[in-house]
Parts: structure tokens; C-alpha cells; sequence
């Protein structure tokens, strides 16, 4: 490009000509490529319009050319927005479908807490090497009472206490998961290691602490030599997997027809640190279930020498661990499936 002669002087052009030429040019575009041709022709660097830019000295041409200047600049950018639009509209026409769009969200569900609390539990136990069995809801009396020498006075055989499934008051829903320990033991030779987690039924109007229907966990260890010391042990061990480290673990004398001694055990409150809250009603500690050291009775029931073995259980309920731990109200509320709820854990 030579000095003597510049393209784009202001006199050289017929300025109104240049933008009819350049509005058609930018409306007429039908694709990009065309688009981008008129941007380089009457916007570019290059362009009569830039190079006479370059080279205005006086107000009147710097005003009629900036006011073209942005003119075609607007008509450029609503070309790009049109084929833009343009474009988008052909994709979804093509088959009324546009996969620049984001997907639907499928909702991913989870294990309900107490379903995670049972297995966390299982866990542990299988850590210790125990097996996981699972035992009947539908029981005879014999292997929810009898067996575990339950006297036939006991109120908890009553049948507004028990929910029994005949007349006969001979099969009902089993109240604790101990009758696992009598399955277990009818079908096999000691040593015994298991576990039994599960559902248990109870006759006890809903509230705040309890439900008719809660889970348990029931521990069994039958071997040659087992004292209460290896059950304290197991235990301690299990609550510290269960509740981390800074939970301390307590036995306290107590009285069950198929233990002997028999124990309950707590652990300090985890809401507020054994400082004292209503939850732990002041004292510090929560009752988390009972224990003992399994009655030779029992193991008379199942056919077990009980001069050669020895043995202790526990049991314990999953729902209060869950209750405590995540810090609600209400226990009731793991059966009413409001997602609201499910959705935090
Ligand atoms: N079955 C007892 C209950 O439900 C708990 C327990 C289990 C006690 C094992 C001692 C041994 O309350």
C-alpha cells in the first residue's frame, strides 16, 4: 500500500454507499463464513472504513466515520447473535432433539441409616471372626422363652407384651434377637462365634424412645474357658470401632434369666461428653443393652455340656445407637421415610 495513493481516504469514498453496502452485506450473511468475509471487508484492519479511520485530522470526518464505525459494528453482532439463534433452532429441528442441553437428573438412592449402623456393626464382629447369621422373626415360644429360661410367670410373656401370631400362644414374633443364640446352638457343635442382627416385635406403644418394631444385634461366643472378662473385652473393643476412641465403656450388675451374672453396659454420652444433658438424663452414661455370661441352663436346653463349655452374649439395640449418634429427637422418625431426613445420612 502506497502513501501517494491511500485506499481509504475520507474523500475517496462515497461513505453512505460503503455502509448500505456493508448493513446488506451483514444481513444477508446466511453462515459464518460469509459473516466473518464482511466483518474483514468493512470492519478489518484493511478495510476503506479502519485505514480512513487511521487518518482523520478534522472533527466533521471523525464523527461521520465513528458513527458508521459503530453502526456496522451493532449490525455485526446481531448477524452473529441471528445465526447463532439460527443454528440452534436447525439442531433441534433436525430430530427435536438438542444435545447441547443438560441431561435429567436421576436420583441416587442410599442405605438407610439403619441399614449403615447394622452393617458398621456386622463389620466389627467380622473383624473379630465372628460369622453373621441370620435367624427367624416368626418363633416358637419355646426358643423366644422356654429355652432361655424364661420363668412361666414372666410379664414379658404376656400377650400385651409379645405379639403372638396363635391362640395357642405358641408361636409369636420374636422380642429379642437372643433367639438366634438357641437356633445357632440347636444346630451345631461348639465353638460358637456368631452374630445375629435383625429385627425384633414388641407390644410397646410408640413414642419418642421407643417403636414396636427395632433392631438388635445379638453377640454369642461359646468356647472351652470364656469368662466375663473376655465379654467386657469384645466389648470394649466393639463400642470403641463403633464410637471412636473418646467413649468410655462401663458393666453394671443386672439380672437376665439366661445369664449368669448378667450385665447391662453403657457408654459415656456422646452428646454431651458424659458432662451431663438431658438425653443421658444427667448421669453421663446411655444404656446401650444388656449381657452376661451364658447360664448353664441354657446350655442345657440346646444339649451343650455345660461342665466343658462356657460362654457369653450380648445384645444390644441398633436404632438407639443410630437415635444417639446422629443427635434426633425422635426414634420414630426412621419410619416415616421422609426423605428430607434419609437424604442426611
Ligand atoms: N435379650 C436381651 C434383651 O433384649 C439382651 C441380652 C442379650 C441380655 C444377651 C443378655 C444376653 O433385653
Amino acid at each position: 500500500m502506497s502513501r501517494e495513493k491511500p485506499v481509504g481516504t475520507v474523500a475517496a469514498v462515497d461513505w453512505s454507499r460503503y455502509e448500505t453496502d456493508a448493513l446488506r452485506a451483514f444481513d444477508s450473511a446466511r453462515d459464518d463464513s460469509a459473516l466473518s468475509e464482511a466483518n474483514v471487508a468493512y470492519l478489518g484492519r484493511k478495510s476503506a472504513l479502519k485505514q480512513a479511520l487511521r487518518e482523520v485530522r478534522d472533527r466533521h470526518a471523525g464523527v461521520l466515520l465513528n458513527g458508521i464505525r459503530a453502526r456496522l459494528e451493532a449490525a455485526s453482532r446481531a448477524a452473529a447473535e441471528r445465526l447463532a439463534r439460527e443454528q440452534a433452532s436447525r439442531r433441534e429441528d433436525a430430530d427435536g432433539f438438542d444435545p447441547t442441553l443438560p441431561g435429567d437428573r436421576i436420583p441416587r438412592g442410599h442405605l438407610h441409616v439403619l441399614t449403615q449402623i447394622r452393617r458398621e456393626a456386622e463389620d466389627i464382629l467380622v473383624g473379630l471372626g465372628y460369622e453373621i447369621v441370620d435367624s427367624r422373626e416368626v418363633e416358637t415360644a419355646w426358643h423366644n422363652f422356654d429355652a432361655l429360661n424364661q420363668p412361666l410367670n414372666h410379664p414379658s410373656r404376656s400377650p400385651r407384651e409379645t405379639f403372638y401370631v396363635d391362640d395357642g400362644r405358641e408361636t409369636l414374633l420374636r422380642a429379642h434377637t437372643s433367639t438366634g443364640q438357641i437356633r445357632v446352638m440347636e444346630s451345631r457343635e461348639p465353638p460358637v462365634y456368631v452374630a445375629v442382627p435383625g429385627r425384633v416385635y414388641r407390644r410397646d406403644t410408640p413414642s419418642p424412645t421407643s417403636t414396636p418394631v427395632f433392631h438388635q444385634v445379638e453377640c454369642l461366643a461359646v468356647d472351652r474357658g470364656i469368662t466375663l472378662a473376655d465379654l467386657k473385652g469384645t466389648m470394649e473393643h466393639f463400642f470403641r470401632e463403633l464410637f471412636g476412641p473418646g467413649r468410655e465403656f462401663r458393666m453394671r450388675t443386672s439380672f437376665f434369666p439366661f445369664t449368669e451374672p448378667s450385665v447391662e453396659f453403657d457408654v459415656t454420652c456422646f452428646l454431651c461428653d458424659a458432662r451431663g444433658c438431658p438425653v443421658c438424663k444427667y448421669s453421663g452414661w446411655i444404656e446401650m443393652g444388656g449381657a452376661g455370661v451364658v447360664d448353664p441352663a441354657v446350655f442345657e436346653n440346646v444339649g451343650y455340656d455345660p461342665d466343658e463349655w462356657s460362654g457369653f452374649a450380648w445384645g444390644l439395640g441398633l436404632d438407639r445407637i443410630a437415635l444417639l449418634r446422629h443427635g434426633l429427637p425422635d426414634i420414630r422418625m426412621f419410619w416415616e421415610n421422609d426423605l428430607r431426613l434419609l437424604r442426611q445420612f
